[in-house]
């Protein structure tokens, strides 16, 4: 079941199901409305995000949460070898890429141990269930010396930017959601933002996992997070 505005925000396994469910269903239009509501700059921070891994063609990256495969092309672009992991068959169905593709739980990767010279991961920390453990996982996969780039939205700490952020994405979001795709998804999508802990408990929880350089950088204005670091 996807929550309705009215829903306390599901835990545990109810997010599993309810974060599962809900991308199968919002799949079929999320390019669509994801370039009305970023604008277009999705593009743009994901590009920075790659540039953030300072890795060389024809490094291993796996793109985590990988949904429709965004990021699985721009690695492509750039490259890379590239493996894709999602939760949601739907997101994996309409993905347009050529890495392979495999349905997954972040928090438990069928990759060995070092197995990978990069992670990315785009709008989805939000989505699971645990940091701490997922960050733990990273540590397991990502050779050492191997980087990570983590990027999600943020609210920005202006007062006049989040002023503006919170009506955009309180209010407008979920009304374009609404009319090209699915009324509870995109009401979801800004309350699950919640989640999501303080810029400083990100950096310690990385570190605490066994990264080196982590650092939180603030896109524009806030309106996005990037979190990188070393294995
Ligand atoms: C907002 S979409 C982002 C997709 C893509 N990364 C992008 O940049 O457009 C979030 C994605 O996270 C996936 N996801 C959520 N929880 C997950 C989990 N525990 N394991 C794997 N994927 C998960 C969802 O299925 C969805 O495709």
């Amino acid at each position: 079941m996807i929550p309705t505005r009215h829903d306390p925000l599901p835990t545990g396994q109810d997010k599993v199901d309810s974060v599962r469910t809900l991308f199968d269903t919002i799949a079929p239009r999320y390019d669509l409305v994801n370039r009305i509501m970023t604008f277009g700059l999705d593009v743009r921070w994901r590009d920075r995000t790659i540039k953030s891994l300072s890795l060389p063609a024809g490094s291993i990256v796996a793109d985590l949460a990988c949904g429709t495969g965004d990021f699985c092309r721009s690695l492509e672009a750039q490259n890379m070898q590239v493996l894709g992991f999602d939760l949601a068959l739907g997101m994996l169905e309409h993905a347009r890429t050529e890495a392979p593709l495999t349905q997954a739980d972040v928090l438990h990767l069928p990759i060995a141990n070092d197995s990978v010279d990069g992670v990315t991961c785009g709008f989805a920390l939000r989505n699971f269930v645990e940091l701490g453990p997922f960050f733990t996982e990273l540590a397991r996969v990502v050779r050492p010396g191997g980087r990570i780039a983590l990027l999600d939205v943020s609210r920005p700490s202006s007062r006049v930017l989040r002023a503006g952020y919170d009506i955009y994405f309180g209010r407008v979001v979920p009304l374009i959601g609404g009319l090209l795709s699915n009324a509870d998804a995109y009401g979801y999508l800004p309350r699950s933002l919640s989640y999501l802990p303080a810029p400083d408990r990100l950096r310690s929880d990385v570190t605490a996992a066994g990264f080196s350089n982590v650092e939180h950088h603030q896109l524009n204005g806030g309106l996005v997070q990037l979190i990188t670091a070393t294995a």
